[in-house]
């Protein structure tokens, strides 16, 4: 039997909230979305410089909204547990910068958190479908990462449609995350393509009404899936 199709997830992002007001930017959402995506990035393995667990643990506090924590980090074996550890719900951290994938999975699991793979715009998903199954999220990014704010890359979406073809012939539970560039314009044809979690920074924070933006996005979606 084919598993039921999961709900939709929208996860605005907090890169494109104001930094001294995130408690207020997390409230302005909760009810309207599924989570709340947490970009953590290191001037290393991205050159932007964001937030690290003091600010994820502050986060937590504040929120009941799950944390949808992506690391884009050098050296996740060393980091990505400490998230997992303050109740992050997803840690998703980038295969380029893993030596072993599938074991920080595993650990990342044993400590009560869901286990995320992202696979940057340069990286083909062909070199991690076999690791899948250690995964409940891939995340595919639909720009590069580093920044918000940039041009939607729609030809990024074959990797969804091949991650998505690959997950239902292997029966697997896997979300299909995106990330840069959803908006209004862009969220149906990712929808389409395979993917049932959408992170949206520009399209929630840039709106007059974050919550309702969440709403407009989250029926798009529903319409196109
Ligand atoms: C960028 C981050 C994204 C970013 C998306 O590397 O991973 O989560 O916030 O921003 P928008 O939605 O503005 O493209
Ligand atoms: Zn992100």
């Amino acid at each position: 039997m084919e598993a039921a199709q999961a709900d939709t997830v929208i996860a605005p992002s907090l890169l494109a909230a104001d930094f001294a007001r995130l408690a207020e930017a997390a409230e302005s959402v909760a009810g309207a979305v599924d989570w709340l995506h947490v970009d953590v990035m290191d001037n290393h393995f991205v050159p932007n410089l964001t937030l690290g667990p003091p600010v994820v643990k502050s986060l937590k506090a504040a929120t009941d909204v799950p944390l949808d924590c992506h690391l884009m980090i050098e050296d996740p074996e060393r980091w990505a547990l400490g998230y997992a550890e303050l109740g992050a719900h997803n840690v998703t951290f980038h295969a380029e910068a893993s030596a072993d994938p599938a074991t920080l999975a595993k650990r990342l699991r044993s400590a009560g958190a869901k286990a995320g793979l992202a696979i940057d715009r340069d990286t083909p998903v062909e070199d991690y479908l076999d690791l899948l199954p250690e995964f409940d999220t891939l995340l595919i990014m639909t720009i590069k990462a580093g920044f918000g704010g940039q041009a939607f890359m729609p030809e990024l979406l074959d990797k969804v449609r091949t991650a998505r073809r690959h997950a239902k012939a292997g029966h697997l539970e896997l979300r299909i995350e995106v990330d840069g560039g959803i908006a209004e314009d862009t969220i149906a044809r990712a929808a389409e393509a395979g993917a049932d979690a959408f992170v949206a920074g520009t399209a929630v924070y840039g709106a007059d009404d974050p919550a309702e933006a969440c709403r407009r996005l989250r029926s798009l979606a529903d319409a196109a899936r």
